[in-house]
């Protein structure tokens, strides 16, 4: 990837639990059904379940501890987006979904999202039973797909034209990552 000059560095991104100073950033990203992140973050759902669904979680934000299974995306101490897991039934089973979302298109397409994306895989197989990790996302979504594969994770399978998105249909696509083949990557990266 050929970033642009102005990009952050890796070390300027991390993952972190959420404080209350992110707060109305988050409710106003969120909440915002205009939000240009509505249009990639499996836009093939109903906007007005979708909007349902985001307002009845920004009203619950301020009267929850903070969720291990989420964490904020911080960079240079900002809170741009956040990341998510959760485990594919049943408890136990060794397999975790994946989710990311950076808010702010302006964030899009600087090695932001690839680099929490692996702090992440990181922390998931550090913090949980995972065996495996997946991202389910839709063919139209090239960013998404190819900070997966970037990172390492193989395309686990496709169901041919099985979403819709502003009138024309996609590939529904899952891609996957073994705890194993992460953890020899990230040896043979840090020459161990
Ligand atoms: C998907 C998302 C997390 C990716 O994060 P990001 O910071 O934009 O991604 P990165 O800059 O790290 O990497 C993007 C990759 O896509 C490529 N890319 C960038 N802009 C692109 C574009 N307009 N079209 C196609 N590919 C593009 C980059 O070159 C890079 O690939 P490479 O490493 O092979 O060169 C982020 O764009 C986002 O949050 N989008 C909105 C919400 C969303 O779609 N969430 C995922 C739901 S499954």
């Amino acid at each position: 990837m050929t970033l642009p000059p102005d990009a952050p560095s890796p070390t300027d991104v991390s993952i972190r639990g959420r404080r209350p100073r992110d707060l109305p950033t988050l409710r106003r990203w969120l909440a915002d059904p205009e939000a240009a992140w509505r249009k990639w973050d499996a836009p093939y759902f109903h906007a007005a379940s979708t909007t349902a669904a985001m307002q009845d979680y920004v009203e619950l934000l301020g009267t929850r501890p903070p969720d291990p299974n989420e964490r904020v995306i911080d960079v240079g101490g900002v809170c741009i987006g956040m990341v998510n897991r959760s485990e594919e039934a049943p408890a136990g089973g060794g397999w975790w979904d994946l989710g990311i979302l950076v808010y702010d298109p302006a964030h899009w397409g600087r090695g932001v999202g690839t680099r929490a994306l692996e702090l992440w895989v990181t922390a998931t197989f550090e913090e949980t039973n995972a065996h495996v990790v997946t991202f389910t996302t839709w063919g139209g979504n090239e960013r998404m797909i190819r900070a997966a594969l970037r990172l390492g994770f193989r395309e686990a399978g496709r169901v041919r034209e099985a979403r819709v998105v502003a009138g024309q249909r996609y590939d529904s696509v899952r891609l996957d990552m073994l705890c194993a083949d992460w953890e020899r990557a990230q040896r043979e990266s840090s020459g161990l």
